[in-house]
């Protein structure tokens, strides 16, 4: 590919059934196929129950699907160990989910740091500095020492903005990151995202019910009943 693009995640022919008491099974997922690449800025959109999460739990390698192959980076990942898969996903993915899972225990710096601690352990003054290099960019620089309960709604989120990157990961998947907070709140976490995106060249999709902002992501990842209605981009770049 041209001017550096890389290809992150390809789905072929993804499908994810769930047995729910045998012998009823649920169809999720149908044949889902398409590519993000390290300049995707995309929007997953679909009515509820259409199979966003199933599928971003899928894609960040947090469940198997049930047929289809999903490359990481160009690797097949079915054929991997689990432990295999763990390590990509730590090292590769970053995640933020709705409610954004701080630990209320630890500042706010501690939290960004956690990635890291949980794939080296102790983290070093290089990995400390840049936690704070990362909190100063999603601006919060002043309240790296505070704890969760001691930020607001948006701040929160933002934290776990800056978690999901402390890894330097190739893809960062949000299942509705902005869907608790205020709309202003909402912008600026979604700002940030974009700001990432192209500052780390790393693909990022977000679930997201707000058109407003699905409508600013150049390019719109639709299901409609587990199955893949268009994954178009909005115009050429
Ligand atoms: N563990 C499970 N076992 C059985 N069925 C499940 C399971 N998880 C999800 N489903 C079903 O899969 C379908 C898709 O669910 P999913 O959570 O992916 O939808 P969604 O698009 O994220 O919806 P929402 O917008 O409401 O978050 C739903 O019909 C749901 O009931
Ligand atoms: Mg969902």
């Amino acid at each position: 590919m041209s001017n550096g693009v890389r290809e992150i995640l390809r789905l072929d022919g993804i499908c994810k059934s769930y047995q729910v008491g045998l012998p009823t099974q649920t169809d999720v997922l149908h044949n889902i196929s398409f590519q993000l690449d390290s300049n995707d800025f995309a929007a997953l959109v679909g009515p509820s129950g259409s199979g966003k999460s199933t599928l971003l739990n899928v894609m960040g390698l947090l469940d198997q699907p049930t047929s289809g192959e999903l490359y990481l980076l160009q690797q097949a990942t079915s054929t991997m160990t689990e432990r295999q898969r763990t390590e990509l996903r730590g090292s590769e993915i970053g995640f933020v989910f709705q409610f954004h899972h701080l630990i209320q225990a630890f500042s706010a710096l501690d939290n960004v740091l956690m990635p890291l601690m949980l794939n080296h352990g102790k983290p070093t003054a290089e990995d400390r500095d840049y936690a704070r290099h990362l909190l100063a960019q999603v601006g919060l620089e002043k309240l790296a020492g505070r704890r969760p309960n001691e930020l607001s709604g948006g701040q929160q989120q933002r934290v776990a903005v800056a978690r999901a990157l402390v890894t330097k990961p190739a893809l960062i998947l949000a299942d509705e990151p902005t869907g608790n907070l205020d709309s202003k709140s909402a912008a600026t976490v979604f700002e940030l995202f974009r700001k990432i995106q192209v500052e780390y060249q790393c693909a990022v999709l977000l679930v997201t019910h707000d058109e407003r902002l699905s409508s600013a992501c150049e390019r719109t990842i639709q299901l409609f009943d587990g199955r893949l209605q268009s994954a178009d981009e909005h115009q050429a770049r």
